[in-house]
């Protein structure tokens, strides 16, 4: 992937620029948002807060690690869609990790933002942060990465807005997110397109 010079957008290649000297044979995807020439990455963030109440929790008192996974994929389908503005389904999920509980009356700080897109799915990465809400610290329990995959309201596929990097960071987050796809496709024995 060629990195721009800092200050300078790029976005990434837009399947029609490829070439290609064979008639496709699936029928032609739509664009999600035909109007859209890109999405900056700044403007795919999504953000969710949450106290730990009773019911979110197991006996311990601590968070149950699959309510934590559910607002995880809000969140990051909020992000999805922010970025390609059409329905999305959750393709993949990769390993996530807890590395510390969080409290029932403790805060759960989602942040979510789009890290790479291809034709019609979008890589979202999320980070769970908890929150005392009476000291003010912050611990980091969890990073995720989801896979969403967009739709129009028939179900069929819709190629998303390319994203538009505005800085080394989105470009970073990019270019790792393009090799986490390859080793992600690689373990679901399917080919990358
Ligand atoms: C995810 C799903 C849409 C993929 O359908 P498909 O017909 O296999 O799709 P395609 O082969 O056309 O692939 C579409 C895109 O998804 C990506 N994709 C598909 N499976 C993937 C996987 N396991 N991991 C990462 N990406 C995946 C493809 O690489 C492709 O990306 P691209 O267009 O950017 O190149 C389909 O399997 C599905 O609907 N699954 C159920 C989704 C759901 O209900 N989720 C809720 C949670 S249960």
């Amino acid at each position: 992937m060629s990195i721009d010079p800092p200050g300078e957008p790029s976005v990434n290649p837009s399947p029609s620029e490829q070439p290609h000297s064979m008639a496709p044979l699936q029928p032609p995807i739509e664009d999600a948002a035909p109007e859209e020439p890109g999405r900056r990455a700044s403007e795919t963030e999504a953000e969710q807060h949450h106290i730990v109440m009773p019911n979110d929790a197991n006996p311990l008192g601590t968070v149950f690690g699959g309510r934590v996974m559910e607002w995880v994929d809000i969140v990051g389908a909020i992000s999805a869609q922010r970025h390609c503005r059409a329905p999305v389904v959750l393709a993949a999920l990769d390993d996530m990790q807890f590395l510390h509980p969080i409290m029932v009356g403790h805060i759960a700080v989602l942040k979510a933002r789009v890290n790479w897109v291809g034709n019609t799915s979008i890589e979202v990465g999320v980070k769970v942060t908890s929150e005392n809400p009476l000291t003010g610290e912050l611990r980091q329990t969890s990073k995720a990465y989801l896979t969403y995959v967009a739709r129009n309201e028939e179900g069929r596929a819709v190629r998303v807005p390319r994203l538009i990097l505005e800085t080394d960071e989105d470009r970073r987050r990019f270019a790792d997110g393009a090799e986490r796809r390859r080793e992600r496709l690689r373990r679901a024995g399917r080919e990358e397109t």
